[in-house]
């Protein structure tokens, strides 16, 4: 089985993908981690976010791989384990700035896709349901309003002890969505054939991975029921 699941950042994606994987025995691929390691790549050697010939000109020297742990993605840069330093407002900004760069795009995709193949895998991404996983069995595109994915982003950061505003988290949400979705290449859109799946009034992921195993159930006429 194949599933994809593709939506602006702070929906709740890799919650989902993270459960899915985990109850229904498929390999979690958490793709946004990819473009965060290149974005960490250009922020540590000092390139600009907007330095486009300066990013591209660093790829042929990242070294990007993905290894798991207790069934925890880690993603690594060369042989450094980059897992938590690409989860800062910074590193995220620079992802999807990035992200936008075709080359960077180019770069990452064979080994999606390479990670596509191989079958039983949730990945969850912008893409992946119109580029990566055309062919998944089932698409999901997770979203909710602007301010309630940045009022989880924002208690996900402080949890963390990151040092953050409300208002800081809310505008960086607004320039990443700008960015992912108003992209040339590979727009954070939904794929024709995927089912939106809007989580804004849900106080609990569990109620995100209940209306997921509905629509799977419905797409694919299994009944995983028994995971709920
Ligand atoms: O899902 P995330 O917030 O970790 O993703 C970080 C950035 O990477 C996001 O701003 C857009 C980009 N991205 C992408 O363009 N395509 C993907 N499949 C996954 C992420």
């Amino acid at each position: 089985m194949k599933i994809a699941i593709d939506g602006p950042g702070g929906a709740g994606k890799s919650c989902l993908a993270r459960n899915l994987a985990k109850k229904l025995g498929l390999k979690y691929v958490d793709t946004g981690a990819l473009y965060r390691t290149i974005g960490l790549a250009a922020a540590r050697r000092g390139i600009k976010m907007d330095d486009t010939a300066g990013i591209v000109a660093m790829l042929p020297d990242v070294d990007i791989s993905l290894d798991y742990k207790d069934g925890r993605q880690c993603v690594f840069l060369s042989d450094e384990d980059v897992s938590d330093a690409i989860r800062t407002p910074e590193i995220s900004l620079y992802a999807s700035a990035v992200s936008a760069i075709p080359e960077v795009r180019e770069f990452l995709f064979d080994l999606q896709r390479t990670l596509a193949a191989k079958g039983d895998v949730v990945m969850d991404g912008r893409d992946i349901g119109t580029v990566i996983m055309p062919d998944a069995d089932v698409k999901i595109f997770l979203y909710a309003s602007i301010e309630d994915r940045a009022k989880r982003r924002f208690d996900e950061l402080t949890r963390k002890g990151m040092s953050v505003t409300y208002e800081e988290v809310l505008a960086d949400m607004k320039k990443r969505d700008s960015q992912d979705s108003g992209r040339k290449i590979a727009p954070a859109i939904p794929a024709e054939d995927a089912v939106l799946l809007d989580n804004s009034s849900f106080a609990d992921p569990a109620d995100t991975f209940a209306a997921a195993i509905r629509i799977i159930n419905e797409k694919t006429g299994a009944s995983y029921d028994d995971v709920l």
